[in-house]
């Protein structure tokens, strides 16, 4: 993805906005019409577009425009743009940045990412099928992501005759659904990109309309938000340390406007001191602004590492590690409660989860529906909770502190974009309260060394059975153990849980945190739960220190467990009787690297406990 533009900075003499629509509307159309007819086209690019748009022919003879910004050969070929691209073009009146984003629904992402700055929306619209679900969902996640002027561009006006009444009645039909979002100002345009109708020069063929050509528009509408007016904020992007004379925290300005004296504070420890210097490629500034890069000094030693905020002492950001926000979810995959997340908003990283959703919205009549998970370009209301507090805005207050990023630990993609509403209080309220018995403590008094033995696999694979021989030999040993086992468990903690996927992520969580309390306790407690997913064995493991867990892949293959298959069910769910059964229609990944791993085909659990127990003596757990 090209690089957010971050320069010139923001003023009345720059527009930012950002195009979306679906596949179909003539995006691309309008924005090469804009760079046609503002000349930042050469003629040499001209000719080439001649050249490719009689290949690849969609509008005959006619040079087609779309081709001027469809960067890749790729996307041509199946007619639709995939990331976002920055286009810069300029009039005598203004400059402009236009963020091209694509239409197509699961490319929402791009769209999200695309106007985290921009300062309007053009929704395209096409004349013939008026407002589909996806404008209403652009509308919505452009309310949501905070700008307020919105033009409504009915394209393809041409193919309806130029109809007033088609354009009353599409307009008509947005005014409606928008009336809640709060947009500033909702400008209708009836345009034809294809052939410049209304664009940069009023149209002779829509005598009814007496509003502004989309380019007038573009000219002259006020600017909103100035960055350089907010409080103070600069997320640490590193530490400078060139030399052992030089110690500076270099960043990008989220927020107003910073002089040489200013007093500032660290958000998250409140360490308070006054700016030094302000020191730039280009030698030190006096004063710098929003968008500006810096690199900073002060007159006291300060505390501070990347991902902390340096933030106005009057005004600071919240600091917590819960809050409310909206998230697009932009994954194949669905967003399940409780699964870890990596969160990234500004600098900062850390492992966060959703907690709860609150609502989801209906993008169609804007009401709240209860949901349990988020698929794909749905948009919910949720709670999340971080492995450490972050220094943050609501975004309503700054877009730059306020927004976040959710990526998948593993692959590390982006799986969402978030907006913050507010800090939860009760984060704020509850604290680790210090005993002064530890674990260390807990532990040396029963003579050994607390972990997690974790065995996962499929149903019947014997699990519980090999855990429950290791827990004798272990006894046997004087160590002190509490064997945690799927079925028990699912009875007394967990008996408010199924077998769907957020259920049984919900139940690995809970066992897990049992687990560590467990080890706190100074115990080693043998966990025996199918725990399918990676992602929350990952999980389980990061709760406890190195070392404290170890993972044990009873390898069954299925055949083996079905043709055993201790409790029937097998047999059952072949019948359609259980549905969402492990192995036959609901997944099992296998673990990639576990400590231990051992097959119990043709071996006795005796056997298979040894194993375990040999690796445990090899690692010093027992003697
Ligand atoms: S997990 O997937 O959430 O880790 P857990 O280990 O707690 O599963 O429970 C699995 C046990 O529940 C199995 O041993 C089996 O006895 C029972 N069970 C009932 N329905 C199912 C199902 N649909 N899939 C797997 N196990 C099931």
């Amino acid at each position: 993805m090209a690089p957010v533009p971050t320069k010139p900075a923001a003023g009345r003499g720059l527009l930012r906005f950002l195009t979306c629509g679906s596949v179909d509307d003539g995006k691309s159309t309008l924005i090469g019409r804009l760079l046609y007819e503002t000349q930042v086209v050469f003629d040499d690019h001209i000719d080439a577009v001649t050249r490719a748009s009689r290949r690849h022919g969609t509008t005959g003879e006619d040079v087609d425009l779309a081709l001027l910004v469809d960067g890749l050969e790729a996307e041509r070929e199946q007619g639709i743009t995939i990331d976002v691209a920055y286009r810069y073009f300029s009039t005598a009146r203004r400059k402009f940045i236009v963020a091209d984003t694509p239409g197509h629904e699961q490319y929402t992402r791009n769209m999200a990412t695309g106007a985290s700055n921009a300062d309007l929306a053009v929704l395209l619209v096409d004349a013939r099928k008026g407002v589909l679900t996806q404008t209403r969902r652009h509308a919505y996640i452009v309310h949501l992501l905070g700008i307020r002027n919105v033009v409504l561009a009915i394209n393809k006006i041409d193919l309806v005759d130029f109809s007033q009444a088609r354009f009353d009645q599409i307009v008509a039909d947005f005014t409606a659904f928008a009336a809640d979002l709060g947009f500033a100002g909702v400008v209708a345009i009836p345009l034809s990109a294809r052939y410049g109708d209304n664009l940069t020069e009023p149209s002779p063929r829509t005598p009814w309309y007496d509003g502004p050509t989309l380019l007038g528009h573009l000219e002259t509408v006020p600017v909103g938000q100035d960055m350089a007016a907010l409080p103070f904020r600069m997320p640490v992007q590193w530490v400078n340390r060139p030399d052992l004379d030089f110690r500076g925290l270099s960043g990008t300005i989220a927020g107003g406007r910073l002089r040489a004296g200013d007093p500032v504070v660290v958000a998250s420890s409140g360490q308070a001191t006054t700016v030094a210097r302000i020191v730039t490629a280009d030698g030190d500034l006096a004063e710098a602004d929003a968008g500006q890069a810096i690199t900073l000094t002060f007159a006291d030693e300060i505390d501070a590492s990347r991902g902390d905020v340096i933030a106005a002492p009057g005004a600071r950001p919240e600091v917590s590690d819960q809050f409310a926000a909206h998230i697009v979810w932009m994954n194949e995959a669905p967003l399940f409660p409780g699964r870890p997340y990596l969160l990234k908003a500004g600098t900062r990283t850390v492992t966060a989860t959703v907690s709860e959703i609150k609502h989801r919205v209906d993008i169609n009549n804007l009401s709240h529906l209860a949901a349990k998970e988020l698929q794909l370009n749905e948009i919910g209301f949720c709670n999340l909770s971080l492995a450490a507090p972050i220094a943050f805005d609501p975004y309503e207050a700054n877009r730059e502190t306020g927004g976040f990023i959710l990526i998948d630990r593993l692959s590390n993609a982006t799986l969402g974009a978030g907006m913050i509403s507010f800090g939860l209080r009760r984060a704020t309220n509850i604290h680790w309260q210090a005993l002064d018995v530890d674990k260390q403590a807990r532990a040396v008094i029963k003579g050994q060394k607390p972990g997690i033995l974790w065995f996962t696999g499929l149903s019947g694979a014997g699990k519980s059975t090999v855990a429950n021989l290791v827990e004798k030999k272990l006894l046997a040993e004087g160590r002190h153990t509490y064997v945690l086992d799927g079925d028990n468990v699912r009875h007394g903690l967990n008996r408010d849980l199924g077998f769907t996927e957020t259920d049984r992520i919900e139940n690995i969580r809970r066992v897990a945190e049992t687990a560590k309390l467990f080890v706190d306790a100074g115990l080693i407690v043998l966990v025996s739960f199918i725990s399918p997913f990676r992602s929350e064995r990952r999980m389980a493991r990061d709760l406890v220190e190195a070392g404290e867990f170890i993972e044990i892949f009873v390898d069954t293959p299925i055949a083996e467990c079905r043709k055993r298959d201790p409790k029937g069910l097998y047999a059952k769910a072949d019948l359609g009787q259980i549905k969402n059964f492990t192995g036959i229609d609901s997944p099992y990944e296998a673990p990639e690297n576990p400590e231990v791993r051992i097959d119990t085909t043709g071996r006795s659990p005796e056997r298979s406990a040894e194993e375990v127990v040999d690796y445990l003596r090899a690692r010093g757990l027992v003697a």
